[in-house]
């Protein structure tokens, strides 16, 4: 369901990703491993189309990304779900209003926001703190709050850059725990991360970056 086909991605002087190639298939769970400045972040930016290759081709969903018109990048974000360190909560807006965005955006009628937005929360066993604010929260429990609003919109694939960088290790394992169940329901999963503890034993693909080059992949 994503295909990377030769794709090079430059800023200025400094090369970001070299002549890439993978696929993932619809339901892989996946990790993207390597030291920073390897080009981990590039790459989920380019699946998400928030940055275009200048080399290659990516091919996400049957869509050929680089013959997508402007217009249609709304559309195709929306089977995007994103974990990213850049989108965080709404500090002035409770736990459901900021899961609940992500639905009101598309125009969803109030009812299904409600029970999806309820739904969404149970998945990530924080259904009891639908009127908390996020700063009432725990590291780990606002994470799981954007895991809830990245799947509330049922998505096909969720990207996420990171996902536990501030939390300590059990913490960590639990997001990563949470992320297995929601691949179970058959939701394609592309963790990127340097922390090789987080893909340890998880039997799950992890792809490796150095440098801007796809150098191998294991088994975590
Ligand atoms: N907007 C940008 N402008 C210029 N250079 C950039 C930009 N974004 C990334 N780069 C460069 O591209 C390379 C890859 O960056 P990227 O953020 O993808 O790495 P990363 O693997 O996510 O690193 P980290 O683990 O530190 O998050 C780095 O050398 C970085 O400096
Ligand atoms: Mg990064």
């Amino acid at each position: 369901m994503i295909h990377f086909h030769n794709v090079s991605k430059h800023y200025d002087n400094q090369t970001a990703l070299r002549n890439i190639n993978f696929s993932i298939e619809k339901g892989e769970m996946v990790f993207i491993t390597g030291p920073s400045g390897s080009g981990k972040t590039t790459l989920l930016k380019l699946i998400y189309l928030a940055e275009k290759p200048d080399e290659g081709n990516i091919s996400i969903a049957g869509w050929e990304t680089n013959q997508l018109r402007e217009s249609s990048i709304p559309f195709l974000r929306r089977n995007i779900g994103v974990v990213f360190q850049d989108y965080r909560l709404l500090s002035n807006r409770n736990i459901f209003e900021n899961v609940a965005i992500a639905l009101m955006i598309r125009g969803v009628n109030d009812k299904e926001v409600k029970t999806r937005v309820l739904d969404s929360l149970k998945t990530v066993n924080l259904r009891h703190r639908v009127n908390s604010y996020p700063k009432a929260l725990s590291g780990g429990e606002q994470q799981r709050i954007v895991i809830a609003r990245a799947i509330v919109a049922e998505p096909t694939v969720v990207l996420a850059d990171e996902p536990t960088g501030n939390l300590d290790p059990d913490t960590a394992a639990g997001i990563i725990r949470l992320f297995k169940e929601i691949n179970l329901k058959g939701i394609t999963i592309i963790v990127a991360t340097h922390n090789r503890e987080l893909f340890r034993n998880t039997c799950k693909r992890v792809i490796r970056l150095d440098n801007g080059n796809l150098v191998g992949e294991e088994v975590g």
